[in-house]
């Protein structure tokens, strides 16, 4: 997945597209370019391999002045990451950036080079720019030249086409990708969100899969996939035009981190009644939990994660059979769903291209579909039945921290609220379990002063090649997010196992070298997890104990190191231990020196397959 801007503007327009692509470089940041035309029939194209801000210092020394223009940043599927492979691909006339997949590129490319065409890079977006050229030097317009060429494109893509002919003409194209015109005044803009948009405009219209739009500077047509002009509403967006910024922390994932004690609050106050300590969802919540027979919840990752952690909430406290899978796998798994089922999808992006999937999958199923998101007006916030949001608020750093432990709060309060419905807790369950959620940011506030000394025992575990995370239960799929993190951000090896399953295979592993992080709080299946930790110290695993002050008293002595979480329900401990296995990665990231926030081959959104 890539981000793709176009702009027609008054005035020159490289600096306000790099400005859009600087808030789409959570899309990928491989490489970016900018392709402006300069003056009828010429096309200047400036790309740089790596970040953005290799593009920009490129850019100082080339004074592009051209008001129409295209730009691109780049997560790489076809092609490594180099100059070549940079978008954008220019072929005759035709100038295009593009985002996602074309499926059947190799036939196609096979067609051209059968007619002798040349390829200047690896890429699939290549094919498209040379298919559109193709047409173009058999008389065929612009933006008939790309209607023609869409209906050959299989795969999940978005695109911008620009014309060096073309002053005043761009064409944008969308089939499984997100894009999204943009309205200005006597300017026209299209980009991957509206965020990329927010300098320049509010006024937002969302092409749906199968569109393509032509736009010139004072105009607007949209057609379908049959070719059909129609209209699409226009929307006013709340995207910020601010970018957000690291405050006094030194990178976004530190100050997101340390933002949750705050965030977690806020959107708390959307889902429970403080004075009442009840849990209240907001109007566009249908599903008729009272009546379901089963609920099936599927994302990616860490959101995967969160909605694994909830299935341990719906079974017990809503007595609600609920089925979990990583969308990937669902998508593809033709799986049976019950007449009386509903579907949570969850996705802090809102854009991920598998989620979406499987989203539509349980939409064909007819099951009754809510979105869990922290993009308000994203695609899957927009095609589910009903989406509710997170209170997270912006989320810069690639690796998932406090829109998580959100996602996780407005889970809980989902399920204390089928609890109730289905008779399965009393009022004073209820009054319990939300009381015991009001709870979270205060506790989270003791754990992060707690930093300095995770931060060294971070130290500690940065040299192993292989950490384990051990948790049971409802704590099991906070092993499996600590294990996640530490991956993604350190490049350490880590695996996460319930603490149980240790003994059928991974226990082999383990050496006085391998750290194991074990999760336990001191609930009903403390005892067990602690023999587990037992099995590990006697084959000369170091263990890392995170637990409460009872857990350390009981357990804590003959472990290599301790982190304290202070004592609370059991129903929040995933809430609260998400908070050191976060911060354990990150200082083993900063320790080890790599890009935090932006780690090696990831993407915040991952908008293919
Ligand atoms: C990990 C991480 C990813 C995302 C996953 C889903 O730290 O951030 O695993 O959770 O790519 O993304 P969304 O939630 O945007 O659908």
């Amino acid at each position: 997945m890539c981000g793709i801007v176009g702009i027609l503007g008054t005035e020159p327009v490289a600096r306000g597209i790099v400005e859009a692509l600087k808030r789409l470089e959570y899309r990928g940041y491989d490489s970016a370019g900018v392709a402006t035309i300069e003056s009828e029939g010429h096309v200047e194209r400036v790309r740089a391999p790596g970040k953005l801000h290799n593009l920009e210092d490129k850019l100082k020394a080339s004074a592009l002045k051209g008001t129409t223009g295209i730009g691109h940043t780049r997560w790489a599927t076809h092609g490594v990451p180099n100059e070549p492979n940079a978008h954008p691909h220019v072929s005759g006339d035709v100038v295009i950036v593009h985002n996602g997949i074309i499926e059947n590129f190799k036939p196609l490319k096979d067609e051209l080079l059968k007619e002798g065409v040349v390829f200047s890079s690896q890429t699939d977006t290549e094919v498209v720019a040379h298919l559109i050229a193709r047409e173009r030097a058999k008389g065929v317009p612009p933006k008939e030249a790309v209607a023609k060429v869409l209906k050959r494109l299989e795969g999940a893509f978005a695109l911008a086409v620009i014309f060096a002919s073309e002053h005043d003409l761009m064409v944008g194209a969308r089939m499984g990708a997100p894009l999204a015109v943009g309205h200005g005044d006597g300017q026209m803009y299209l980009g991957s969100d509206a965020i990329a948009l927010a300098p320049f405009t509010n006024r937002v219209t969302y092409l749906e899969d199968g569109d393509w739009v032509a736009l010139t500077r004072n105009s607007i047509e949209i057609r379908d996939g049959e070719g059909r002009q129609i209209v699409r509403p226009m929307n006013f967006t709340q995207a910020s035009a601010f970018m957000a910024d690291k405050g006094k922390h030194r990178h976004f994932m530190a100050k997101e981190i340390a933002e949750q004690p705050e965030v977690i609050g806020h959107t708390l106050a959307e889902y429970a009644d403080f004075a009442e300590k009840a849990a209240r969802l907001p109007s566009e919540v249908k599903i008729d939990f009272a009546n379901l027979d089963r609920l099936t919840i599927t994302a990616c990752g860490t959101a995967y994660l969160a909605g694994l952690t909830a299935k341990y909430w719906f079974e017990r406290y809503a007595r609600l059979p609920t089925e979990v899978d990583i969308a990937s796998e669902f998508r593809y798994r033709e799986a049976p769903m019950p007449k009386k089922g509903a579907a949570i999808v969850i996705s802090q992006s809102g854009e991920t291209a598998d989620t979406l999937a499987a989203l539509r999958y349980c939409k064909a199923q007819d099951q009754d579909t809510l979105a869990l998101v922290n993009v308000p007006g994203s695609t899957i916030a927009r095609e589910a039945h009903a989406a509710i949001r997170t209170y997270a608020g912006p989320e810069i750093g690639v690796a998932s921290t406090k829109a998580f432990t959100c996602q996780l709060t407005v889970l809980a309060a989902l399920a204390v609220a089928a609890g109730k419905a289905r008779g399965a807790i009393s009022r004073d369950q209820e009054r319990e379990l939300i009381g015991a959620l009001t709870e979270a940011p205060r506790h989270m506030a003791e754990i992060l002063k707690d930093e300095k000394h995770i931060a060294e025992v971070a130290r500690e575990i940065a040299h192993a090649q292989d950490v384990l995370y051990l948790g049971r239960g409802v704590n099991y799929p906070i092993a499996l997010e600590g294990a996640l993190k530490l991956k993604e951000i350190s490049y350490i090896h880590a695996e996460g196992y319930a603490a149980g399953e240790l003994k059928h295979g991974p226990i082999a592993l383990i050496d006085e070298n391998v750290p194991v992080i074990v999760i336990a709080p001191q609930d009903d299946l403390f005892d067990k997890t602690v023999s587990n930790m037992e099995e590990v110290a006697a084959r000369g695993g170091k263990i890392v104990l995170l637990t409460d002050d009872g857990g350390i008293e009981a357990h804590g002595q003959r472990t290599f190191r301790r982190i304290r979480v202070p004592k609370a329900h059991a129903f929040l401990s995933p809430l609260l231990y998400a908070l050191p296995v976060q911060l354990l990665a990150y200082h083993a990231a900063v320790f080890m020196g790599t890009d935090v926030d932006q780690p090696r081959n990831l993407a915040k959104s991952v908008t293919v397959e």
